[in-house]
């Protein structure tokens, strides 16, 4: 949410910077939100930070310049509450609208930005003006064309609720862009294979990767261990992109456009389940792990890496293992945060869980 928040502050700023450019608080408050977002800052240090921005608007002459402040204020207030992410979208509406481009065409820009996660965490706050307390209580975010703006976007996050395939698939284009998901840097790619072919053990093992986005890891497993992969995702652009990144692999791994809910797989015809960052999104945690332990031979090993990321969304890992636990004896956690991993140092709860017969 911050670094959306960032992202919308960020295409105004420039309307404050040509009234006064030699203020930079406005732009150190957008990359402090970047920084927040990647888990570089502590809370409670942006709590005390968080009027800095604000106090630029002053340093502004026109509507829009003020407003383009307030966005990157509220950009960075997102590390102490959530909902300022709609303060800093409302706010780079309004600049928006005073300027030529219009707030409208700054909202579409705004809601085909948002990621999947971002959107997730957005819809766990509450509609504008029902709580009493907070930014989104009846106050200055609820009022006026910020209102307004505000409205627009939370009706678009009720109408995407439930196709959350239409986010997944936006995400697709850039999804690899991030260290852990491309795998585009070799010393990460290899951590990751020296992680998880120990684990699996052998050549030749049948894997289901459910919720496999792009395929990386799939691919990373046929490519190193020659395992038969079928993955399976219901993001018909993530598959397409898996489908093309697997396309000069051998053993080539299948892939499957449906729900990793109810995968359209074999019950038992699998050595391994694997599945990465996608227990936490489904509706009902607990039978769509069941449906996957289905899917294991008699001694199939269940691998699930997993987390709770600062933004708020995930499964903690001691509701993880309490749901794997519940089905299965051998189950085995680990903190997983090296850097070596993730391409940067992490903040926040990541977990491999890795369950035998
Ligand atoms: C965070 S990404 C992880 C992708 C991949 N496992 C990886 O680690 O690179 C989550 C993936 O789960 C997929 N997904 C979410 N809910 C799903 C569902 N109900 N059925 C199938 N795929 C789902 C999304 O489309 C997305 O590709």
């Amino acid at each position: 949410m911050a670094a959306w928040a960032a992202d919308c502050a960020e295409r105004v700023l420039h309307l404050f910077e040509a009234e006064a450019p030699a203020d930079d608080r406005p732009r150190n408050a957008i990359a402090r939100a970047r920084a927040f977002a990647r888990g570089e800052l502590s809370t409670a240090g942006e709590i005390r930070q968080r009027f800095v921005a604000g106090r630029a608007a002053h340093s502004a002459t026109s509507p829009a310049g003020v407003a383009a402040a307030r966005a990157a204020a509220q950009a960075a207030g997102v590390a102490h509450m959530g909902a300022h992410a709609l303060g800093a979208a409302a706010y780079a509406a309004r600049a928006a609208g005073f300027a030529a481009d219009g707030a409208v065409h700054e909202l579409e820009w705004q809601l085909a930005h948002l990621s999947p996660e971002a959107a997730i965490a957005l819809r766990q706050l509450p509609p504008l003006g029902d709580d009493t307390a907070g930014p989104l209580g009846p106050g200055l975010l609820a009022s006026g064309d910020l209102g307004e703006h505000i409205r627009r976007i939370q009706a678009d996050l009720l109408r995407t609720r439930d196709d959350p395939r239409t986010l997944w698939d936006a995400e697709a284009e850039t999804f690899d862009d991030a260290p852990d998901h491309g795998l585009l840097d070799p010393d990460i790619r290899r951590a990751w294979a020296h992680l998880l072919l120990p684990l699996i053990g052998g050549r030749g093992r049948r894997i289901a990767d459910l919720g496999c986005g792009t395929g990386t890891l799939s691919v990373l497993l046929a490519t190193e261990g020659g395992h038969l992969v079928t993955g399976v995702d219901f993001s018909p652009e993530m598959v397409r992109r898996a489908r093309e990144k697997a396309s000069d692999t051998a053993p080539e791994p299948e892939f499957i456009v449906g729900d990793a809910a109810d995968p359209p797989l074999p019950l038992g015809g699998f050595d391994v389940v694997l599945s990465r960052h996608v227990l936490w999104a489904m509706p009902d945690p607990a039978t769509a792990l069941q449906t996957w332990l289905d899917l294991l031979t008699p001694t199939g090993i269940l691998i699930l890496v997993e987390g709770q990321w600062h933004t708020g969304v995930g499964l903690s890992a001691e509701e993880c293992f309490a749901l794997v636990s519940a089905s299965r004896k051998n189950v085995e956690i680990r903190m997983f945060d090296d850097p070596a991993y993730w391409g940067g140092p992490v903040s926040d709860e990541r977990y491999l869980i890795v369950s035998t017969p």
